[in-house]
């Protein structure tokens, strides 16, 4: 069944206040939730009460403190027929934490309690209208055996707490009126890192970060970047912090990687834990930013949450825009925006381009949990950073402001915030709202003529059909755009360009040559820029352009023309010959030039991704894209012997430290040796394997192991096994172990994850575990892509195993199938063979709709 975003009505009964009693326990927790509820005026008078349910059945109701009968169930829910406009409703529920699989709702995690409620968790907890527009404050009584449960968390502040024989108890309040979702309860054995943060208006905030007693020396990142972020949020945004307690804890058993709970974030240990022995770089800028995305969430999301679920994006785009812009802030601007562009393209330009895809607010689902999507979140962030563009920092900032003040309190819809922009920001968005209503990402093809001593400029955009969606209008599109000359390499005003029609033309006058076009600079619109581009204007854009991004795209853009040559299969030995050399070139004018820093030159080394070149073709083969790809690096290793050797030892030399420089050092020195391992194997796993037995950091160790993991070399056991008996214990790392695996170069990494999948540390309960395995190698292009079809196979194995312990990460693994129409006949046909086999077997209510939704 559809769920569709025009049947939206308001709930018939408002629930001011909640109150909970948990008697907990890891077997079997009993939950009395009483709620006060009134006629909403708002709304159609109805005589009875949808409370929803899920996997729970009411022990006991009564209405008023009397038992009542006059209830019935539909499906999950219960019907609670009332007789006047305001009561008293309790319901009694039994439920099992550790028997709860999926992770939705009350769950054990490693001995302890905790919740995960967003989207419809909570009605696995109690019977509750569990939609976000139901708004209430919560009384939270708990009491539970002390040994087991010595710490007792929920949302807002602790008011009493009190012993009781073996038993101890606890009572919060939340003041703040909250949708169910962002509930939370915590009980375990936990230890605390704390610390305080005084808010702008003087409010002394105490701040835990609770996990496992052995964690606590791994929680020091994580602290500071809570307290970076509410400073940031005060100084960028104007947003206070609003409880005096705020609390993070980190659990191993999570669906996703942390959830935003009013004062009680729930964490996935991943977005915490980090010092510099056990996580890598990434691994802490992960955390710097889910940090600060859960606490941004404080506001939008929080204070002002979502009417409805098609509204998702209202929090999860501008929250994503904002820890993205808090990002950019603390490290380097640019790296971080290539970043972010690289993953809208790796996972949401193929989401966009295939069997589901959907608005940033979609029109319908039938599991909410699909729809947390790279659409909603990353191309989210950019329609609103497209608003940012366009009315620049000051004036984004007023109508954020006046988008706060206006809805603080309220459940909002998208329409909402977009109303605020007009009005705060001064920006006329009629045309605009299109970004929220149509799928697929334009394409905008971009032509420049010269003649005389003018240069004129064509532009033209196409937004593609997607499935419900046939026709499309064209959208406004923000284009930041450039020219230069040939000759001086001076550069002309950057000008910002809204191309809202089919076409435009400018002219520019001035130009005896023909000027190098340099078109959505910073990229300024979550598009495909189609351009008529010699090779030669694309290296001189990638050793010119002085935009970072615009640079880094050039170089790109000259990579993936000269794979899909090759790939085309059209290629003389000369053509090929002198395209590599033009991408030598200009990797060597990228390995030269002092200006860079390494961070940056780190990002223009990348290689596009193989599922990136795959998308800019009607239908690919991933095997000849591998065999492309890896052939032209070898070729520039070939090349660029020197140069990478050079690199790598300079960047050796460079002491351990978190700073900017050191960083980047790192990030190049595996690069190098990633290139140079695909000319040179023998060398190259030489160099690793010194460089992993002497590391004294985790970067550098993982880098070294993750190129000795693609090469044929007998290093390569001998660092594996040294690995895993070295961090034996270590859940976060062990991950590690085993996603470098499933994601190498080795030419039997499918067998290999045949056989890591019995692995004793293997099992399908911990999604951490499940994704390190089977997201790594479904990511993974020439093994998930083997020419017989057991990639495919496997994963839909997978799939059919799983769904039945946690359907939510179960149908994550759906999407990777459904690009069979965009992949060869032949691999296609076996990946459709594998939706039509999932389709006919028996699935839960998540896996069902992407497996439906990817057969089309
Ligand atoms: N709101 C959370 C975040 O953006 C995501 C939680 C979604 N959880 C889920 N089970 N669907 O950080
Ligand atoms: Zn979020």
């Amino acid at each position: 069944v559809s769920i569709r975003r025009e049947d939206y009505m308001p709930f018939p009964w408002l629930v001011p206040q909640v109150a909970m009693d948990f008697a907990l326990g890891l077997d079997e927790t009993r939950v009395v939730t009483t709620l006060t509820v009134e006629r909403n005026p708002a709304a159609e008078a109805s005589k009875t009460i949808r409370l929803n349910g899920d996997e729970i059945v009411p022990v006991e109701v009564t209405v008023d403190g009397e038992g009542w009968s006059d209830w019935c169930m539909d499906g999950d829910d219960l019907l609670v027929t009332l007789p006047g406009a305001a009561h008293t409703i309790a319901v009694t529920t039994h439920i099992a934490p550790a028997a709860n699989t999926k992770l939705m709702g009350l769950y054990a995690s490693d001995g302890m309690l905790c919740t995960q409620c967003e989207a419809e968790g909570f009605r696995r907890i109690a019977f509750f209208p569990d939609r976000p527009d139901v708004l209430s404050t919560y009384r939270v009584r708990m009491s539970g055996d002390r040994e087991a449960f010595p710490v007792l968390l929920c949302n807002g502040n602790l008011e009493a707490e009190g012993e009781d024989g073996e038993a101890h108890w606890a009572e919060w309040h939340d003041p703040w009126p909250k949708p169910s979702y962002l509930f939370a309860l915590v009980a375990g054995q936990l230890v605390a890192n704390s610390d305080s943060f005084t808010t702008m208006g003087g409010r002394e905030v105490a701040l835990n970060i609770w996990v496992r007693d052995g964690d606590l020396p791994r929680t020091g990142h994580a602290m500071e970047s809570l307290k970076k972020s509410m400073k940031w949020d005060e100084e960028v945004f104007g947003r206070e912090y609003d409880l005096d307690l705020f609390n993070i804890v980190a659990v191993s058993d999570f669906n996703m990687g942390a959830m935003e709970n009013k004062g009680l974030n729930v964490f996935n240990t991943k977005y915490v834990l980090a010092d510099e022995e056990t996580a890598t770089d990434g691994d802490f800028d992960g955390i710097e930013a889910v940090i600060a995305h859960e606490y941004f969430h404080n506001w939008s999301g929080n204070r002002v949450t979502c009417r409805d679920w098609f509204q998702l994006s209202l929090k999860e785009g501008f929250t994503v825009l904002r820890d993205q812009l808090f990002s950019q802030d603390m490290g380097s601007a640019p790296v971080k925006r290539i970043e972010d562009v690289r993953i809208l393209r790796g996972v949401q330009f193929p989401e966009d381009s295939g069997p589901l895809a959907h608005p940033i607010r979609p029109d319908s689902y039938q599991e909410i949990s699909n729809f947390y999507t790279s659409t909603i979140y990353n191309k989210g962030a950019e329609v609103i950073r497209m608003m940012r563009t366009m009315a620049g920092p000051e004036r984004f900032r007023a109508g954020t402001d006046l988008y706060f003040e206006r809805h603080d309190g309220e459940a909002a819809t998208c329409e909402d915030f977009v109303r605020a922009m007009e009005d705060g920001a001064g920006l006329d968005l009629k045309q605009f709202r299109l970004w929220y209503a149509q799928a697929g990402t334009p394409k905008v093809t971009a032509r420049l003529e010269h003649s005389g001593d003018t240069a004129t400029l064509h532009l033209s955009q196409h937004v593609p059909a997607t499935p419900g969606q046939p026709d499309k209008k064209p959208m406004p599109i923000p284009l930041k755009l450039a020219l230069y000359d040939r000759d001086s390499r001076e550069r002309g005003a950057e000008q910002l360009v809204v191309l809202d029609g089919e076409e435009l033309t400018l002219g520019y006058p001035g130009f005896a040559t023909r000027p190098v076009l340099s078109i959505n600079r910073g990229f300024s619109a979550p598009i495909v820029v189609e351009r008529e581009v010699s090779s030669d204007e694309l290296v001189f854009l990638a050793t010119h352009d002085d935009d970072p991004f615009a640079r880094y795209e050039a170089l790109q853009e000259l990579v993936v023309r000269h794979l899909k040559a090759g790939a085309s299969g059209t290629l003389s030995a000369e053509a090929r010959q002198e395209g590599e050399l033009a991408v030598a070139d200009a990797m060597a004018a990228v390995l030269a030039d002092s200006d860079l820093d390494d961070l940056m030159r780190g990002e223009l080394l990348l290689l596009p991704s193989e599922t990136y070149v795959a998308e800019t073709m009607e239908r690919a083969d991933p095997a000849v894209i591998h065999a492309e790809r890896q052939g032209l690096r070898a070729s520039l290793a070939r090349a660029l012997e020197t140069e990478f050797l050079a690199l790598y030892e300079r960047a050796a030399a460079v002491p351990f430290a978190m700073s900017a420089e050191a960083k980047g050092a790192r990030k190049v020195k595996t690069q190098a040796l990633a290139y140079l391992a695909a000319a040179f194997p023998d060398r190259a796993a030489e160099m690793a394997f010194a460089q992993y037995a002497s590391a004294d950091n985790m970067t550098d160790r993982q880098g070294a192991l993750m190129v000795l993991t693609g090469l044929d070399v007998v290093e390569r056991t001998n660092a594996l096994i040294d690995f895993y008996n070295r961090y034996q214990g270590n859940a976060l790392v062990i991950d590690k172990w085993f996603a470098l695996q499933a994601s190498s170069m080795h030419p039997h990494c499918l067998e290999h994850v045949r056989a890591l999948a019995d692995h004793r540390d293997f099992t399908l309960k911990n999604p951490n575990r499940v994704r390190s395995l089977y997201m790594a190698f479904a990511a993974n292009p020439h093994a998930f892509h083997a020419a017989d079809g057991e990639g495919y196979r496997m994963i839909a194995d997978l799939i059919l195993a799983l769904d039945p312990i946690n359907p939510q990460t179960a149908s994550r693994f759906v999407p990777p199938l459904g690009r069979w129409r965009r992949i060869e006949p032949g691999r296609s046909a076996l990946m459709k063979a594998q939706l039509e086999r999932l389709a006919a077997a028996d699935l839960s209510r998540d896996t069902a709709e992407q497996v439906s939704r990817s057969l089309g």
